[in-house]
C-alpha cells in the first residue's frame, strides 16, 4: 500500500489548511511587529490603519473577551501584549483586511510607542543576570561527589549546541468561521487540535463545547505545531468573532521564522570521572536551555534532555541539574527529539572526549560503557528487551567498520589537505510522553450499510504516514481491504480530549484505540455471522473482505447489512492508555517510557583542510522499528530524520543581530540540507529482533518518528575524527553546528597544537 497522500504529495494536489474549500469571503490577517526585543508598550494608535481601504479591524489586547493567554503549561504567554513586548517580531496587534496586501499596508500605519528596556539575548546573558523560567530540575542516581573524588581520571568541559528552525514546507496556517448557532469552527495546521480548541475557547471566553478544531493534514510539523499553532488559531477565531466574517492566516516564510520558536540551543557544563579504560564512574552535568521569552514546552523538553544525557551508556553515579534561560527571543519549543538530541549530543561529546583523552578508539570506549539488559538508568528505569548491543555488533559487521577504519587511516597518512573520518554512534530513545496523562488516545469507527467505513482518530497527519498506518491497523482487525476505509479529517467533535501527535507515539496510542474500536465492531459482526453460519463466534476468521468459518463464508457487506437489520450498532469508540508507566517529576525518578527505540549509525566523511567543507561519503544505519506497520514509510522516516539531524548538526545556523533580530529568516540565509547533502552512499536497514518483546505495542511495531534524527550524531563524531587527523592534538573541540567555518576553526586549532 502506498502512503495515503503519496499521489497528492507528488502531484501537488494534496490539500492543506489554507487550500481547503475556503469560504467565498475570507478576510486576512497581518501582524504589527515589535522592533524591540524588550520594551514597555506605551500607546497603540490604530486610527490611521482603520482609515485605510478594505480594513475591518485592528486587534489589540483590549479586544480579547476571554483570557489573554495561550501558554500551554505556565500561563505566561499573552496572545497580544498589554504592557511589555518580549521579542523582536512579536505581534503587538493584528490587522484584519480584505486580503493580505491590504492588511499588510495598514499594519505599517499602526503607530506604536515603546520605551525600550534592557534585553537578555543569550544563555550566557541569562546566566549572568540569573533570569530563568521556573526552578532548576534535577535527575540523578548514586553518590556523585564521592564517586568523582574517587575517580582515577577526571575531565571538566563545556559544550554547546545550536537551535534549529522547523522549516516545515507549509508555514503556520489557520482559518476560523462561526456558524449560525455561534459555534466556532477552526481549521488549523496543528499537531494538537484539542489544545487548539481549548486555547480558542479560553481566548474567546466560551466553553470548549462551542469550538470545533479540525486538521486534515499538515505540510510538516516536526514539533513546531505542537503548541505554536494555538496563537494563530486564536487570533483567527478572535478576528472572526469581532468582524463577523470568516478570517484566515497563513504566515509568509519570513514571518513564520521570526515569530515562532525553534529547537532549544543548550549549554552544558560537566565534570566526568572515569577509570583508565574509559569506563564512566561519575557524571555531573549542569544544563541550560534557551527557553526564549515564555515557558511554552521548555520544562518537558529540558527534562527529556536530562533523561537522555545517558544516551546508551551506563554511569552508576549521575547528577543532572537543568535550568531554562529566560531570554528576549522567540519562545523555543518542541522539535523532533524534544530535547533528546541535545542530551545525546552531550553524551557523545563526553564519550569521544574520554576516548581521545586516553588515546583509545572511540568505538571501544562506547562499547565499554554500553548499557546491558537489566541495567538501571539514572532516572530509575530498568532496561528490558535491551538488544542495542546486538544491533551495534551487527552494524559494525555490516558496515565493514574495522576494514574501513584501517583504509581511512591509510588514506589520511597519504593525504595532507583532505582527511577522512569514521564514527559509529548509538541511539536509545524513550517512547512515551514523560507526562503520564498524555499517554491516552481515542478513536471512532463507523460502518455504513454499504460496507464502507469511516475512520476517525485523535492523531494528526504531518507527512509521517500516521493515517496510512492507522488504515492498516483498521483493515487488519476488520479483515477488509484498505480502500473500503475512508480516513477522516481529525476533528475534536469526533474524538475529544486528545493528546498532541508527538513523542513518536502517534501510531502506538491511536493505533491501539483504533484496534479497540475495530475489535468491538468485529465482535458484534461475529455474533451476527455466527448465527447465520451456525458456528461459534470465536471460530470465525475476518480476512479478504469475508467472514469465514472453515470453507463457509459470508461477505463483509452481507454481514454488515444483516447486523443493521438485526439492530446491531455499527459505530464504536475505542480508547487506550499506556500501561505500567509512571514518573515522579519532583524526584526525577520513575519508569517514564513504555519502551525504547534503538538504532545505530556509521558515518564516513571527508573534510577539506583549506575550506572546512565536508562530504558525507557513506552512511550505514541499522534501526529497530519492531514489526514495521509499513516498511517504506518507516524507511522514509529514518532517511528523513537522519537528514534533518544532519541539518541541525552541520549546516543550519540561526543568527540574531545584537538587538535580537533574527538575521537568518529566509532559505537564502538559513541553509537547510538539500538533496545534494544526502549521503552519497546511504544504506538503511531495519533490525530484525532477536526475541519477542515483553511490551505490547500495536502489532509489535515501534515508534520511529523522532529517534532516527539522532543517528546523525554519527556524522558529527565522524567530522571530529577527520578533524583530528589534521594534527596530533589529543582532544578535538568542534562547535555545533559543524558548519564549514566551524570545521575550519577546529582544523586550525588542531594544526596549531
Ligand atoms: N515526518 C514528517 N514527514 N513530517 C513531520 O512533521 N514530525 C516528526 C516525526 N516525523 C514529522 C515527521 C515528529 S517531531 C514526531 S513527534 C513524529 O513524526 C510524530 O508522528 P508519529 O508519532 O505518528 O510518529
Ligand atoms: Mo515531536 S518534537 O514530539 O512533535
Amino acid at each position: 500500500m502506498t502512503h495515503e497522500s503519496a499521489h497528492g504529495h507528488v502531484t501537488g494536489r494534496a490539500v492543506y489548511t489554507d487550500e481547503q474549500a475556503l469560504p467565498a469571503k475570507l478576510l486576512r490577517l497581518y501582524p504589527v511587529q515589535s522592533p524591540h526585543a524588550h520594551a514597555r508598550l506605551l500607546a497603540i494608535d490604530t486610527a490611521p490603519a482603520l482609515a485605510m481601504p478594505g480594513i475591518h479591524a485592528v486587534l489589540t489586547a483590549k479586544d480579547i473577551p476571554g483570557e489573554n493567554n495561550t501558554g500551554p503549561i505556565v500561563h505566561d504567554e499573552p496572545l497580544l501584549p498589554a504592557d511589555v513586548v518580549s521579542h523582536v517580531g512579536q505581534a503587538v496587534a493584528w490587522v484584519v483586511g480584505n486580503d493580505m496586501a491590504a492588511a499588510q499596508a495598514a499594519a505599517r500605519r499602526v503607530r506604536v510607542d515603546y520605551e525600550p528596556l534592557p534585553a537578555c539575548l543569550s544563555i550566557d546573558a541569562a546566566l549572568a543576570a540569573e533570569q530563568f523560567h521556573l526552578k532548576p530540575a534535577r535527575v540523578g542516581c548514586g553518590d556523585v561527589d564521592a564517586a568523582m573524588a574517587a575517580s582515577p581520571r577526571r575531565l571538566r568541559g563545556e559544550a554547546r549546541c545550536g537551535g534549529q528552525d522547523h522549516f516545515y514546507l507549509e508555514t503556520h496556517a489557520s482559518w476560523a468561521s462561526i456558524d449560525g448557532e455561534g459555534i466556532v469552527e477552526i481549521t488549523a495546521s496543528t499537531q494538537h487540535p484539542s489544545e487548539t480548541q481549548a486555547m480558542v475557547a479560553h481566548v474567546l471566553g466560551i466553553p470548549s463545547n462551542r469550538v470545533v478544531c479540525r486538521c486534515l493534514r499538515m505540510g510538516g510539523g516536526f514539533g513546531g505545531k505542537e503548541t505554536q499553532a494555538n496563537a494563530f488559531a486564536a487570533i483567527a477565531a478572535l478576528a472572526a468573532k469581532i468582524t463577523g466574517h470568516a478570517v484566515g492566516i497563513q504566515l509568509p516564510r519570513g514571518l513564520d521564522m521570526q515569530m515562532t520558536g525553534k529547537r532549544h540551543p543548550f549549554l552544558a557544563r560537566y565534570e566526568v570521572g572515569f577509570d583508565h579504560d574509559g569506563r564512566l564512574l561519575a557524571l555531573d552535568v549542569d544544563m541550560v536551555a534557551d527557553g526564549g521569552w515564555s515557558c511554552d514546552l521548555s520544562p518537558p523538553v529540558l527534562m527529556r534532555a536530562m533523561v537522555h544525557i545517558d544516551n546508551a551508556y551506563h554511569c552508576p553515579n549521575t547528577r543532572v541539574v537543568g535550568r531554562i534561560a529566560k531570554t528576549h527571543l522567540p519562545s523555543n519549543t518542541a522539535f523532533r527529539g524534544f530535547g533528546g538530541p541535545q542530551g545525546m549530543l552531550f553524551a557523545e561529546e563526553i564519550q569521544d572526549r574520554i576516548a581521545r583523552h586516553l588515546g583509545l578508539a572511540p568505538d571501544l570506549v562506547r562499547e565499554r560503557n554500553a548499557y546491558r539488559n537489566g541495567d538501571v538508568t539514572h532516572y530509575g528505569q530498568q532496561l528490558a528487551d535491551y538488544e542495542l548491543p546486538l544491533l551495534w555488533a551487527q552494524l559494525k559487521q555490516r558496515s565493514d567498520y574495522a576494514r574501513r577504519r584501517a583504509d581511512i587511516d591509510a588514506f589520511n597518512a597519504a593525504s595532507a589537505s583532505r582527511k577522512r573520518g569514521l564514527a559509529i554512534t548509538p541511539v536509545k530513545f524513550g517512547i512515551s510522553f514523560n507526562k503520564t496523562e498524555y499517554n491516552q488516545a481515542g478513536a471512532l469507527v463507523l460502518i455504513y450499510q454499504d460496507g464502507s467505513i469511516q475512520l476517525n482518530h485523535g492523531g494528526t497527519e504531518m507527512g509521517q504516514g500516521l493515517h496510512s498506518k492507522m488504515l492498516i491497523v483498521a483493515a487488519r482487525v476488520l479483515g477488509v481491504s484498505a480502500h473500503r476505509i475512508q480516513i477522516m479529517t481529525t476533528r475534536t467533535d469526533k474524538v475529544p480530549n486528545t493528546s498532541a501527535t508527538a513523542a513518536s507515539s502517534g501510531s502506538d496510542l491511536n493505533g491501539q484505540a483504533i484496534k479497540a474500536a475495530c475489535e468491538t465492531l468485529r465482535d458484534r459482526l461475529a455474533a451476527v455471522a455466527a448465527e447465520r453460519l451456525c458456528v461459534a463466534p470465536d471460530t470465525l476468521a475476518f480476512a479478504d473482505d469475508r467472514i469465514a468459518a472453515g470453507d463457509q463464508s459470508l461477505s463483509f457487506v452481507e454481514v454488515v447489512q444483516a447486523a443493521y437489520r438485526a439492530r446491531v450498532s455499527l459505530a464504536a469508540t475505542g480508547y487506550y492508555r499506556t500501561p505500567t508507566i509512571h514518573w515522579d517529576p519532583a524526584k526525577g525518578q520513575g519508569h517514564p517510557f513504555y519502551y525504547f527505540s534503538f538504532g545505530a549509525a556509521v558515518s564516513e566523511v571527508e573534510v577539506c583542510g583549506y575550506t572546512g567543507v565536508h562530504r558525507l561519503r557513506r552512511v550505514d544505519v541499522l534501526h529497530d522499528v519492531g514489526d514495521s506497520l509499513h516498511e517504506a514509510i518507516d524507511r522514509g522516516q529514518i532517511e528523513g530524520g537522519f537528514v534533518q539531524g544532519l541539518g541541525w548538526l552541520t549546516c543550519e545556523e540561526l543568527r540574531f543581530s545584537a538587538s535580537g533580530r533574527l538575521l537568518t529568516d529566509a532559505p537564502s540565509t538559513y541553509k537547510i540540507p538539500t538533496a545534494g547533502d544526502v549521503p552519497q552512499d546511504f544504506r538503511v536497514d531495519l533490525y530484525r529482533r532477536a526475541a519477542a518483546p515483553t511490551t505490547d505495542v500495536i502489532f509489535g511495531s515501534k515508534g520511529v518518528g523522532e529517534p532516527p534524527l539522532m543517528l546523525a550524531l554519527s556524522a558529527r563524531e565522524a567530522l571530529r575524527d577527520a578533524v583530528a587527523a589534521f594534527g596530533a592534538a589529543r582532544e578535538v573541540a568542534l562547535d555545533s553546528p559543524a558548519t564549514p567555518e566551524a570545521i575550519l576553526r577546529a582544523v586550525e586549532r588542531v594544526r596549531a597544537t
